[in-house]
């Protein structure tokens, strides 16, 4: 038995409010798990979701939180793929109320691997969720093919950033959209092909401009609302939206009719871990090759320390470009 501290909702509110230093002890891991003992956690916009209550998948408190974390393996389950010791990476139990915010945490197997010597703590622990939702919309759900345009929105976020990496990777066009100068020279340092700022710039004149008058082959959305309901103008015939999120409170509103008459597609993007184990290795093990010759990397942004999570889970609601990381000791 492992024992340490996590921090935790234990009841729905501010994350001030609601998100507790608790003692905790974690077990064995059975069959499926694996235990580390946390260095970083990523953390991202559903982190807030879950402390005020409006995240769709779990249930009341008490629960953790962190959907990420990096760390050394301390125990695993018999005929695990991993060993004590190993540096590995991957997703939390957070569905069962496990978190990267904490000493120790589960990862998921299915959704873990050995960390490439190249990726530094930090960027581990801002890799998997982000990067494995990228793969999902561009890879599994609406494919993108080489040449095509691709408009990221909320391009300077976590979701957002990794699927203007993850796209320039599959040899699309990318088109990052993101509001303030600082966020529009992150997405630009970070290798979109174009950027527009959605506070000062014309989006629908400028997107006209980038790809004449055929329009977007494919939206990323992880933000939604009126802004990505005006990116929606811009959509080519036959074109694809991927809808990833709401970081602006709503989803994107769609119209079927306005779909039928302009001829594109609405794709619904959930990423998950694929039915088939040896589907999903090969998924990781496309990611992490990416990520060992540096194709794609964790756009690292603020570093948080341990004791700061409710105030940096606090921040998501008006983040700052790059992924926030939370360090723990090691
Ligand atoms: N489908 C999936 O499997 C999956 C996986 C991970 C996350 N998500 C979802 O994706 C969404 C984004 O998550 P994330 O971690 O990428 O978020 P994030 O890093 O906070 O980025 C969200 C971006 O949205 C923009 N934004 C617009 N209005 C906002 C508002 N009112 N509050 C905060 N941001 C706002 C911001 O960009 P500008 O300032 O540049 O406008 C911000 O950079 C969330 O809804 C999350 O639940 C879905």
């Amino acid at each position: 038995m492992f024992s340490g501290k996590a921090w935790r909702v234990e009841r729905f509110g501010t994350p001030r409010e609601a998100v507790r230093l608790q003692d905790m002890t974690w077990e064995e891991p059975k069959p499926g798990q694996v235990l580390i003992r946390v260095r970083t956690a990523g953390t991202g916009f559903p982190d807030l979701l879950r402390a005020t209550g409006r995240f769709p998948l779990l249930g009341d408190p008490p629960f953790g939180l962190g959907e990420e974390a990096t760390g050394e393996v301390v125990a695993v389950p018999p005929g695990s793929r991993f060993a004590p010791g190993d540096r590995a990476t991957g997703i939390t139990g957070f569905l069962e109320g496990w978190g990267g915010y904490a000493q120790s945490t589960y990862l998921r197997e299915v959704s873990a691997v050995r960390v490439p010597s190249a990726m530094t703590d930090e960027e581990a622990g801002g890799f998997p969720i982000a990067f494995r939702t990228a793969y999902a919309g561009l890879v599994e759900r609406a494919p993108v093919e080489p040449g095509q345009s691709l408009l990221v929105l909320g391009a300077a976020g976590n979701s957002g950033a990794a699927a203007v990496q993850l796209g320039k990777a599959l040899g699309a066009t990318v088109i990052a959209v993101a509001g303030g100068r600082s966020k529009t020279e992150f997405c630009a340092r970070h290798g979109a092909d174009h950027v527009i700022d959605h506070r000062t710039e014309d989006l629908t004149a400028r997107v006209t401009e980038i790809t004449g008058e055929r329009g977007v082959d494919l939206i990323y959305d992880p933000v939604g609302g009126e802004t990505a309901a005006t990116t929606l103008k811009s959509i080519a015939r036959g074109g694809r939206i991927a809808v990833i999120g709401l970081a602006a409170g709503t989803t994107v509103p769609l119209d079927s009719a306005d779909i039928l008459l302009r001829t594109y597609s609405a794709v619904g993007v959930l990423a998950g871990p694929d039915k088939d184990p040896d589907v999903e290795a090969a998924v990781w093990s496309r990611l992490t090759r990416l990520a060992a010759e540096q194709t794609i990397t964790t756009p690292v942004g603020t570093m948080q320390s341990f004791i700061d999570v409710p105030d940096m889970i606090a921040g998501q609601g008006a983040p700052g470009p790059g992924k926030s990381v939370v360090r723990l000791a090691g």
